[in-house]
Formats: C-alpha cells, sequence, structure tokens
C-alpha cells in the first residue's frame, strides 16, 4: 500500500484552519498532518495541537534564517508539502529550495489586490471594507520569495454587503477557508489538481 503523503502545517496565530485541516483528515488515511510548526511560542496554535495530540515544533527568528533546524526537522518526519495558514514570516531561500512548488498558502482577500507585506489578517479586512470593495474572497497560492506573489491555484469568492465590518468580513471569509482550503490541499496532495 502507498503511504499517504505527509503535510506540515506553518501557523503564527489562533489556528483555526490548522485545526480544521487537522479534523478534516484525521482518520481518513488521505493525508498525514505531521506537525504544526509556529514562529510564535504564545500562539493559541500550539494549545490546539496540544489538544489534537498533533507534535508541535517552536523556533525563532534566528532559528528560522540563520540555521537549517526546521529544514532537518522537516526531513526527519518525512514531510512531502507545507501548508501555511495564518503563517505572517516569509519562508527562506533553502526551504523555498528544498520544497520546489510544494509550499501553499492562503491569503484572505482575491490576490493580487489587498497582499504583500504587512497585509494579514484582520489588516486584510480592514483595508478592503474601508476601500468599500463590493466583494472579497480566499485565495491559495503557491509560495515563493515574495509575500503573496506566488501562482494562483484557487480562489472563492463572497460579498459584501453595506452592514459588513472587518469582524462580520473576517468571519464570512473564515467559513470560506475552512470550506474550501482542506478541499483544496486534497487535490494537491493526492495529485487530483495540476501542479
Ligand atoms: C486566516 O484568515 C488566513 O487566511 C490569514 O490569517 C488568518 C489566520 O486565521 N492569513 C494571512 O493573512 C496571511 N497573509 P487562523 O489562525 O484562525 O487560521
Amino acid at each position: 500500500m502507498m503511504t499517504p503523503p505527509r503535510i506540515a502545517v506553518f501557523a503564527s496565530g489562533s489556528g483555526s484552519n490548522a485545526q480544521r485541516i487537522a479534523e478534516y483528515f484525521a482518520g481518513t488515511g488521505i493525508l498525514e498532518l505531521k506537525a504544526i510548526y509556529s514562529n510564535n511560542a504564545d500562539a493559541y496554535v500550539l494549545e490546539r495541537a496540544r489538544i489534537l495530540d498533533i507534535p508541535s515544533v517552536v523556533f525563532n527568528r534566528d532559528t528560522f534564517y540563520k540555521t537549517t533546524s526546521v529544514l532537518e526537522d522537516l526531513k526527519s518526519r518525512e514531510v512531502d508539502w507545507i501548508i501555511l495558514a495564518g503563517f505572517l514570516w516569509l519562508i527562506p531561500d533553502y526551504i523555498l529550495h528544498a520544497f520546489k512548488q510544494r509550499i501553499i498558502n492562503i491569503h484572505p482577500a482575491l490576490l493580487p489586490a489587498y497582499g504583500g507585506k504587512g497585509m494579514y489578517g484582520m489588516k486584510v479586512h480592514q483595508a478592503v471594507i474601508a476601500s468599500a470593495e463590493p466583494e472579497s474572497g480566499i485565495t491559495v497560492h503557491y509560495v515563493n520569495e515574495h509575500y503573496d506573489e506566488g501562482d494562483i491555484i484557487f480562489q472563492a469568492r463572497c460579498s459584501i454587503h453595506n452592514r459588513d465590518t472587518a469582524e462580520t468580513l473576517a468571519a464570512k471569509i473564515h467559513l470560506l477557508e475552512y470550506e474550501y482550503f482542506p478541499k483544496v490541499i486534497q487535490d494537491l496532495v493526492t495529485g487530483l489538481a495540476k501542479q
């Protein structure tokens, strides 16, 4: 029997997408979530990992950018794909190189609009609302050396009404993420989607 693809999730904050991914695939045999990696020792995602009984790995800026220990850890777990789910740091070249076209990110807007450095989480939704956009959405894309610029794999949209605030928009976007992100991951790592 073929072993299922192995993924790692990187997250910096709450980690509700990380939890959704873990629960969606638990016991399915479709893929294995080997570990959750975080740059933030206080991130709630680490508590979620503990409750879900998934190994977690915490690293700091020096470890990430000046050593290869995160890569070595990924290799020791035989990880095939890296999934960024609310991860806020650029991926260093040595990891990009080792995981060519095997790192994807979810962004809470319709890229190329409302992306780039500093555009994450609520800041994105505040900017979208401030510009009175009629719609927003989610973008799943490959990760390269620039923030939010890799090839787009998938987008889904939602409309924005007059009464929407950054908070209500964030809630709509999270629902889209929970619905689509696991399916996009599944299609990619099982080879159903074009790579
Ligand atoms: C998600 O909405 C994700 O799209 C966004 O952060 C949120 C994390 O939520 N990512 C970015 O803004 C990346 N630029 P979560 O921690 O509850 O999954």
